[in-house]
């Protein structure tokens, strides 16, 4: 792309995008915060209300989960996969060396970010807009990824460090019963945050120009 400088009208547009080149993936974090609870509270209530979602349907669900909470989702996790370990599906050398300790990681955090969607909430959209009926499902997906990731991003900006986990379906049944939450909420992805104790690792770029065209400039 071209080297010089565009100017934007609006200064919060240069934040706004610095903001997003400065998230990354952090994986080393420990249990302190930046920043009040209530700010993380009003950080993922504000992605939850205002992330747009396909025809207003408004599937994404959010758990916050802090400190003692948060620990819990990782303890469920160690749990299930020690089960995997002693019925013969996971190699215990594996288990032990690499995902006891990436775990572990996790736990020794501040807060994990649970996310969901609400599937069963779209049947009656479904039914109204039938032609659209296999659209929905990918669109509430799309719109809870977009939720995860302006909270990644804004945590990031308030100091805390995040990686984004993948534990569903292992950890769902656990999850749904230790937070008592209803059935229809279909765990999708886990952001772990917490006070960075590292760097992230190095992030290679493929070319721009073999990703982006621009027409009628
Ligand atoms: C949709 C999506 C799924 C991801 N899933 C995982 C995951 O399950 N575990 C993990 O450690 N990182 C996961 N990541 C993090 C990516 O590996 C990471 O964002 C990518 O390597 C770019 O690095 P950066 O986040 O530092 O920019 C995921 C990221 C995205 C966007």
């Amino acid at each position: 792309m071209g080297s010089t400088q565009p100017e934007f009208k609006n200064p919060a547009t240069t934040t706004l995008l610095e903001l997003a080149k400065a998230r990354r993936t952090y994986y080393g974090l420990k249990a302190e915060s930046p920043i009040s609870d209530e700010a993380i509270e009003r950080i993922v209530q504000d992605a939850v209300l205002h992330v747009p979602s396909s025809f207003n349907t408004q599937t994404s669900r959010v758990v916050l989960l802090l400190k003692e909470e948060h620990q819990k989702v990782w303890d469920i996790a160690i749990t299930v996969m020690e089960g995997l370990v002693a019925a013969g599906h996971v190699p215990k050398e594996m288990f032990e060396n690499h995902t006891k300790p990436k775990l572990n990681a996790f736990r020794a955090a501040y807060g994990t970010v649970l996310f969901f969607v609400d599937y069963e909430s779209l049947a009656p959209i479904k039914e109204k807009f039938a032609i659209y009926a296999d659209k929905f499902d990918p669109f509430a997906l799309e719109s809870n990824a977009m939720s995860q990731y302006l909270v990644w991003t804004a945590l990031h900006s308030e100091g805390f460090g995040a990686n984004l986990q993948h534990y569903s379906p292992l950890i769902d049944e656990q999850v749904q019963k230790t937070w008592n939450l209803p059935a229809s909420w279909k765990l999708d992805a886990q952001l772990v945050f917490g006070t960075p104790t590292s760097e992230p690792g190095e992030k290679t770029f493929l070319p721009i120009e073999d990703r982006f065209k621009v027409f009628g400039k």
